[in-house]
């Protein structure tokens, strides 16, 4: 298997004076700004379809059978790190389970992605949710986590949940959508049942986030996919006041937490960092150069169709990030600007660490 990556940064590492790093360490320096002997790298969407281990593991129980099994939420994550020098290993989960703990009724239809039994469309509905005991109905993946930290020692472990924004777009929805055109259509004509429930939904996200840096996880993501949707005036309106609830009730128990944040939407950057989060994920059509302030850490940005597009491509966007870069390395995690898409070649994903390895890093703060 192609894993030239960790020996060649190695050696390139011992050259410079610099120990050897693993996983954990290149993660953990990175958010705080230190040098690292290689960029870090980890995937969004790192375990899942584009493996064939993973499709086999699938053929044989449901991804909601799955979200439910510590044991194959821990084997599935590692099987990424079986093949690839990746640094991180995320927890495997979904976003949505926090709404089917909440009584909203989950169901993944294949190939149709994710559906709600009892979709939010009225403020009555809203009131037969059921926001107690949250972390106990959501304890699988606590216990996925564990064992993740107990695998995976080298390596640093994320937790994860959706932006409350984000949910809120799939509560009201009921399933995927590109616009969620009834979910911004409640926002508006539900205006305090629409705080009501993102406030609900920013505590069940804080304390779901808690219980995962609790169990062992060393950063957290947030992921508000949908937050792209709006306008910088509609964003902090909708979603920038829950992200900061969430962020509020994380630090008031883990004030060193290690938080990052994912939006979806390059025109939100300048926005996104008003909630405080300490790392911004960027997408694509960010600007990483912008975001790229003193003391900010960042991570993401590469555009994930170079891993459809063949070696050059690869290379050539890893040098369009080194050149993003060229002010300083430190504080920088690679990743993509989205998940990996499931029609990646699994060796796609070795010449994009391949290539990223080879990147020269900066060597003092
Ligand atoms: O490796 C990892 O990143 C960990 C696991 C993870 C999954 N989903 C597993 C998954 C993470 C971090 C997510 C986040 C997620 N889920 C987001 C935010 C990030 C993003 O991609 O924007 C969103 C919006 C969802 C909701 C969701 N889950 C959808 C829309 C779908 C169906 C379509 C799709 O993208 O696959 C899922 C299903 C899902 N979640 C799969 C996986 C591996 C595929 C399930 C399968 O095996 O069929």
């Amino acid at each position: 298997m192609p894993s030239a990556g960790p020996t060649k940064a190695a050696g390139r590492a011992k050259s410079r004076g610099m120990n050897i790093q693993n996983g954990r360490d290149r993660i953990l320096a990175s958010f705080a700004s230190q040098p690292v002997d290689r960029l870090p790298i980890w995937l969004m969407r790192q375990a899942g379809r584009y493996l064939p281990e993973y499709r086999e593991l699938r053929a044989r129980m449901s991804f909601l059978e799955l979200c439910h099994s510590s044991e194959a939420c821990t084997e599935v994550a590692l099987q990424p790190l079986r093949r690839f020098p990746l640094d991180a290993t995320i927890v495997f989960s979904d976003i949505l389970t926090v709404l089917d703990a909440a009584g909203a009724g989950l169901r993944f239809v294949t190939g149709d992605g994710p559906s709600l039994a009892n979709p939010v469309r009225t403020p009555a509905d809203a009131a037969k949710l059921d926001w107690t005991d949250m972390t106990g109905k959501l304890g699988f993946t606590y216990k996925a986590v564990r064992e993740l930290r107990l695998a995976a020692p080298d390596h640093a472990l994320f937790g994860f949940a959706g932006a409350p924004w984000t949910l809120f777009c799939y509560l009201i929805e009921g399933e995927g959508s590109s616009d969620f055109a009834k979910a911004r259509t409640f926002a508006r004509q539900f205006p305090e049942d629409t705080t009501a429930l993102l406030n609900h939904l920013a505590d069940a996200v804080a304390d779901h986030l808690i219980a995962q840096i609790d169990a062992g996880a060393d950063a957290v993501q947030v992921f508000d996919t949908w937050g792209g949707l709006l306008s910088g005036e509609a964003w902090r309106r909708l979603s920038l006041p829950s992200l900061v609830r969430v962020h509020q009730r994380v630090l008031a128990h883990h004030p060193a937490a290690r938080t990052m944040l994912f939006v979806r939407a390059g025109h939100l950057v300048s926005a996104s960092t008003e909630a405080g989060y300490r790392a911004m994920s960027l997408h694509d059509t960010a600007s990483l150069a912008d975001a790229r302030l003193p003391g900010t850490v960042t991570q993401g940005n590469l555009d994930n169709t170079c891993l459809l597009a063949g070696t050059d491509a690869i290379r050539a966007e890893v040098r369009r990030l080194e050149q993003d870069l060229k002010g300083g390395t430190l504080g920088h995690i690679v990743n993509l600007g989205h998940g990996i898409l499931p029609s990646t070649g699994p060796e796609a994903v070795s010449v994009l660490c391949e290539a990223v390895a080879r990147i020269p890093v900066s060597r003092s703060p």
